[in-house]
């Protein structure tokens, strides 16, 4: 076992670990966070999708222990105080979903591309959203959906969308 320590979606956690735990393992299984999904678990959908120290990450790709003294931020940790951050409000403002199962991951990985680049092209989000896979809504309104949070302003360096003030 491993000790690890660090902060996920604003609270400081510390745990022993196996060092072969998953990152997306720990959030779920020892944190409850289970609005992180898992879709493969080889790296290839995109689901788990989760911030750490701000970067966007496959977290069936990360260890557990490579977040020792990291900040994780997963989709349970973008709303603040009751309000969705814009990007999970423009995903619900244009449908950017179906069964909902890569939202958390699509989402997480818009906030990411927004952060980097704040009026994308059209191109430019596909692009950054190609490591995410969708099975159900062929990307046209998740593409939408970026580009109204993109139009509304996302484009906060932070995670958290509370200090924007920006409603799509
Ligand atoms: S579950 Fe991590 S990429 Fe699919
Ligand atoms: S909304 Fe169903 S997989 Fe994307």
């Amino acid at each position: 076992m491993t000790r690890i320590s660090l902060t996920v979606d604003g609270a400081r956690v510390a745990d022993d670990v196996e060092p072969r735990m998953l990152l997306v393992q720990y959030l779920r299984e020892r944190l409850g966070k289970t609005g992180t999904v898992i879709g493969c678990d080889t790296s290839n959908c995109g689901a788990c999708t989760v911030h750490l120290d701000g970067e966007s990450v496959k977290s069936c790709n990360v260890l557990a222990v490579q977040a020792d003294g990291c900040e994780v931020t997963t989709i349970e940790g973008l709303a603040q105080d009751g309000q969705l951050h814009p990007v999970q409000e423009a995903f619900r403002e244009c449908h950017g979903l179906q069964c909902g199962f890569c939202t958390p991951g699509m989402v997480m990985q818009s906030v990411a591309l927004l952060k980097e680049n704040p009026q994308p092209s059209e191109e430019e989000i596909r692009l950054g959203l190609e490591g995410n896979l969708c099975r159900c809504t062929g990307y046209h309104n998740i593409v939408r959906a970026v580009q109204h949070a993109a139009g509304a302003g996302s484009t906060s360096t932070s995670d958290t969308g509370a200090e924007q003030g920006v409603t799509a």
